[in-house]
């Protein structure tokens, strides 16, 4: 085992969703209001199966209301944006997630675009995504914000850290760049097309490995003492056993690097937390409340 601290993304998620808890309870008795939030589930897919299962029970759990909607996977389109709509009208739900991936027949672009902005605790409406581009107050995708108030936690000021984001996808790797340059970072963004991967990533303060490919970030691409926030959930065989593995190969980065978050048990749990949060935010600004201290 190396010598990097580990960022105990589990711990940190518990307290971020006391606070959740906590600030509904206040919202419940002072206003008497309690947030709901609502996932849609298209299709069958076993890992969307056990996100959304978890996102319900933390819902729960934090005091609010949650709504979940199961659909076949051989649902239309017009059957999943019909869905949207009435979720959109509905007074309880505050917030709305539908899980990606979706089955081939159903746009998701079509289906984000149809979620009131207000509503859309995932940020991935266009609306959010440019609010977030320009510096604007927004909904905020829930991994990267997990990510980020992890390096904040563990750094403090981000200011004039060069901070590599290994992947691109709209869900992480985009938004990551945008919150990490908002915060002062010098961003670069590398992808499976990025010529000299290896020497691109040794130049980080901050690598955020969120490529979806099982302990590709090795020892010998760590700047010593860089933060390493692993966003991969993949599951391998190991020793004929099924195993859950980062994008980074644990134990020869936490040699090298100052902190790591470990998979499973860093970033997913603040995920969820995150979630948690957006719809706390998003319930007192429907409301035109201010949210509780
Ligand atoms: N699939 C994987 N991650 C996410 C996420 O953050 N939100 C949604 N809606 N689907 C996902």
């Amino acid at each position: 085992m190396g010598s990097a601290k580990i960022i105990d993304g589990k711990a940190f998620a518990s307290q971020v969703r006391a606070d959740v808890g906590r600030k509904v309870s206040i919202l419940k008795e002072s206003q008497g209001i309690t947030p709901g939030l609502a996932v849609v589930l298209v299709g069958n897919d076993p890992a969307s199966e056990v996100y959304v299962r978890n996102k319900g029970k933390s819902t729960l759990e934090a005091g609010m209301e949650s709504y979940e909607y199961k659909m076949d996977s051989t649902t239309t389109q017009e059957d999943v944006l019909a869905r949207v709509d009435i979720l959109n009208e509905d007074k309880r739900v505050n917030g709305i997630l539908v899980q990606l991936p979706l089955p081939k027949q159903v746009d998701a672009d079509a289906v984000i675009s149809r979620i009131n902005p207000e509503k859309d605790v995932d940020g991935f409406h266009i609306s959010n995504v440019g609010l977030l581009n320009t510096g604007q107050e927004c909904l905020t995708p829930c991994t990267p914000l997990g990510c980020l108030l992890m390096l904040k936690d563990y750094f403090g000021d981000l200011s004039g850290k060069h901070a590599v984001v290994l992947g691109r996808s709209n869900i992480v790797g985009k938004p990551m760049g945008s919150l990490l340059l908002r915060e002062n970072c010098t961003v670069t963004t590398v992808h499976s097309r990025t010529i000299d991967l290896a020497i691109q990533c040794q130049q980080a303060d901050i690598l955020i490995a969120a490529v979806g490919k099982p302990e590709m970030v090795k020892g010998d691409w760590i700047k010593p003492g860089a933060a390493v926030i692993d966003v991969g959930i993949n599951r391998v065989e190991k020793e004929g056993k099924t195993r859950l593995v980062g994008d980074v190969e644990f134990d020869s980065v936490s040699e090298v690097a100052g902190a790591i978050t470990p998979v499973p048990g860093g970033v997913g749990p603040m995920t969820i937390a995150c979630l948690l949060k957006n719809t706390l935010t998003a319930a007192c600004r429907q409301l035109r409340i201010p949210e509780p201290e």
